[in-house]
C-alpha cells in the first residue's frame, strides 16, 4: 500500500498546537489499505517528537494506534489484523485495532489517535 504523508506540522506552531492536541496530519492514498490490513506511517521525526501509528482497517473505516506498546517497550506492528487486533510481537499480546484495548495480555490501552478518512486520504490528530 502506498500511502504518503502529506502534512505534518512539526514546526514551532505544530509544536504549539501539540500542547492543546490540535495537531494534524495528512495521510494520502489510504483507500488502497485493504479490510483487515495495518501499516506503519511515521508522523514527523519518530527520534524528534513526532510519531509513529499504526493504521487499520476495520469494517471499512480507518483506526490509528500509536505503536508504543503499553505494556513493556515493544512495537505494535503492521501486516494482517488478527480478528480485528494488531500485534505486539514481543510477547504477542493483542490490541483492539479501534479501540487500542489489550484483548490477550495484561497491560493498560494502546494509545488511540482520531483519524478521519475523506476522499481516499486520512487526517490523524495527535
Ligand atoms: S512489550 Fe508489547 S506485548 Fe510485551
Amino acid at each position: 500500500m502506498g500511502c504518503a504523508l502529506v502534512r505534518a506540522g512539526f514546526g514551532m506552531l505544530g509544536r504549539f498546537f501539540k500542547l492543546f492536541g490540535k495537531q494534524s496530519a495528512l495521510v494520502k492514498g489510504t483507500f488502497k489499505l485493504p479490510e483487515g490490513e495495518s501499516k506503519l506511517i511515521d508522523l514527523g521525526d519518530v527520534m524528534a517528537g513526532g510519531v509513529q501509528v499504526v493504521l487499520s482497517r476495520v469494517e471499512g473505516k480507518i483506526y490509528a494506534l500509536d505503536t508504543r506498546c503499553p505494556h513493556e517497550g515493544g512495537r505494535l506492528v503492521g501486516g494482517p489484523l488478527h480478528d480485528g487486533n494488531v500485534i505486539c510481537p514481543l510477547h504477542n499480546y493483542l490490541f483492539d485495532a479501534k479501540t487500542g484495548e489489550v484483548t490477550r495480555g495484561v497491560c493498560s490501552a494502546a494509545k488511540k489517535y482520531r483519524a478521519e478518512e475523506k476522499d481516499g486520504d486520512c487526517e490523524i490528530w495527535i
